[in-house]
């Protein structure tokens, strides 16, 4: 077979460390590692240094963004315990507002409820709000949703129970989409033992039965997106090690084994890396293309990656299905390895 042409790729759910962790990943080497993986379009999370929670964080991180990234963006802003009003009227300049329910990597963690209702009530979009929620705070999130009939993305949904209760709330008619990540869909805590830190993260991951729950109820999950999140081997190896893996140079490459084992169609992979994506968010995607070769065969290796952060943890793994050339606004951006787009040739989709 030959190669096959995809439309604009999207990661809806990435963190860039920039600023405050650069050392870990800058808007620089994040939208190469993008490219890389066939992704011309990453959302990114605000839980950096400072988080993205009033218009000054914004404003430095749509700056720094502007200048260094090869693809193009959108940025997320947190919701704190007081910026309801404000991140409402910054709606406009951003990809949607991200809430933490849950400990995780960083400072955003709501856990007080008249400042969640005050998100609830207020956000206008036109993005949704992104809800990190695990257990118990996932069915919360939902009923927040429903209350105010608010629309609200659940972020990498890892559990069979998790994923049973968005199906049955969706066919009620909750106004949720979610997206899951490839990690889940592709490990189990048997690949955490293996892993160490190197196969932590949050939600951790789950059992084979929950693994194999996501894979039955594709038809609930309206994204792929890898929650793309570095840490530098010397942190993962040290006493307490921060959650996350990065995922965008393998994404597309785990998805084609799929497909070309019959578990995907490509229909599937488009619909939840480019159509849902756009819907969701309202992405103003721009003219792409990512050119695939669906029989390559080859090894993931770290020393290939283009994540500052250097590893994977899918190294080792035997995949079919590459990534060979990337256009973006009739530019050709990446071939074989290779970005060949500048710095700040990638744009802001929520410039405002
Ligand atoms: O594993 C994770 N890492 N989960 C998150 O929710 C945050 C992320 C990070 O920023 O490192
Ligand atoms: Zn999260
Ligand atoms: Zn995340």
């Amino acid at each position: 077979m030959g190669t096959i042409i995809l439309p604009a790729l999207a990661d809806v759910h990435v963190h860039f460390r920039d600023p405050g962790g650069t050392h870990k990943e800058d808007f620089a080497t994040g939208t190469r590692a993008a490219l890389a993986g066939g992704i011309v379009v990453v959302l990114d999370m605000p839980n950096t240094s400072p988080p993205t929670v009033h218009e000054a964080a914004l404003q430095e991180k749509a700056r720094i963004a502007e200048e260094k990234a090869h693809c193009d963006f959108g940025l997320f802003l947190g919701a704190g315990p007081d910026n309801a009003s404000e991140a409402s009227a910054l709606g406009s300049r951003a990809a949607g507002l991200k809430m933490y329910l849950g400990h995780t990597y960083g400072p955003l963690l709501m856990n007080d409820l008249p400042a969640m209702i005050a998100h609830f009530q207020r956000w206008r979009g036109p993005g949704p709000i992104a809800i990190h929620a695990e257990g118990p705070m996932l069915a919360a999130a939902i009923a927040l949703a429903r209350a105010y009939d608010q629309p609200t993305h659940l972020c990498h949904v890892s559990r069979a129970e998790e994923i049973a209760l968005i199906r049955r709330s969706k066919a009620s008619g909750a106004p949720i989409t979610c997206e899951v990540t490839p990690h889940h869909l592709f490990l189990t805590e048997a690949d955490a033992s293996r892993l160490g830190p190197f196969g932590f993260m949050r939600p951790t991951l789950g059992t084979e039965r929950d693994r194999a729950a996501l894979w039955e109820n594709l038809d609930v999950i309206d994204c792929f997106a890898t929650d793309h999140a570095p840490h530098t081997r010397q942190e993962k190896l040290g006493e307490n090690p921060p959650p996350g893996v990065p995922g965008l140079e393998t994404i597309l490459p785990l998805l084609l084994t799929a497909v070309s084992e019959g578990r995907l169609s490509m229909q599937d992979v488009v619909q939840r890396l480019h159509h849902a994506p756009a819907h969701i968010y309202h992405l103003p995607m721009p003219a792409a293309e990512a050119e695939i070769d669906p029989d390559a065969e080859w090894e993931i290796t770290d020393e290939a990656l283009h994540t500052r952060c250097g590893w994977s943890p899918f190294a080792g793994m035997k995949v079919r299905g590459r990534v060979r050339r990337v256009w973006l606004r009739g530019t050709l951006a990446y071939e074989d390895g290779q970005v060949l787009v500048p710095a700040g040739f990638g744009r802001n989709l929520f410039a405002g």
